[in-house]
């Protein structure tokens, strides 16, 4: 499978293992955070518009995103397959998402969720200490995730694409578990 989303709450290890999947895949490994960090460190338009919401913990508007994504899913690397860190974190993300692969003639392959219970995630998060890893934000970008972003995971689930697999186990384990859910 090389279309592929990744799906979890905020210290799940997403980017963690995104890195190592799409090594594995072949493919790019795409996180939105990652990019959106990146223009605010780059101090570009659209880093110094972000910077603020991120540092809240809120999500950054769906047409912002789409440009972004899109842009990024055009590039050549990314036509013959990704892995997505990050989006869709909203329906309306996953909308556009599916948008975008079906005017490339494409769709989703596959999308894998990565559970981890709540505690352990805000002691992750409280011990890496990025700028939003503050014991307040953290508790703001959970409760996004549980309004905005569960629905994107049922919603995939009842397409039947989406695999869960336990992320509350030592790193090498959950990319067993992500490899084995991917076929691999
Ligand atoms: P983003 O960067 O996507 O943050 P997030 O989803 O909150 O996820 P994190 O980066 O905190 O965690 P992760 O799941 O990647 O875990 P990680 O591997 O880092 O987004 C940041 C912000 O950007 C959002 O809040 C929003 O404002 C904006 N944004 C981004 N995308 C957007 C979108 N689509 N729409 C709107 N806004 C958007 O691991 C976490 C820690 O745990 C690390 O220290 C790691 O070493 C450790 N760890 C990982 N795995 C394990 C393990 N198995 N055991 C022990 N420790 C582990």
């Amino acid at each position: 499978m090389k279309r592929v989303v990744l799906l979890g709450p905020p210290g799940s290890g997403k980017g963690t293992q995104a890195e190592r999947l799409a090594r594995k895949l072949g493919v790019p490994a795409i996180s939105t955070g990652e990019m959106l960090r990146g223009a605010a460190a780059a101090g570009t338009p659209l880093g110094k518009r972000v910077e603020g919401i991120m540092l809240q913990g809120h999500l950054v508007d769906d047409q912002t995103m789409a440009d972004v994504v899109r842009e990024r899913l055009e590039q050549d690397d990314a036509r013959q397959g990704f892995l997505l860190d990050g989006y869709p974190r909203t329906m309306p993300q996953a909308e556009t998402l599916e948008a975008i692969l079906d005017a490339q003639g494409t769709r989703l392959e596959a999308v894998v969720l990565i559970e981890v219970p709540e505690p352990v995630l805000v002691e992750r998060a409280l011990s890496r200490r990025r700028p939003d890893d503050t014991d307040e934000v953290i508790r703001e970008r959970l409760s996004v995730y549980g309004k905005d972003t569960e629905p994107v995971a049922g919603y995939y689930r009842g397409r039947g694409l989406l695999q869960a697999v336990d992320g509350d186990q030592p790193i090498d384990r959950v990319t067993a578990a992500l490899l084995a859910a991917l076929g691999k």
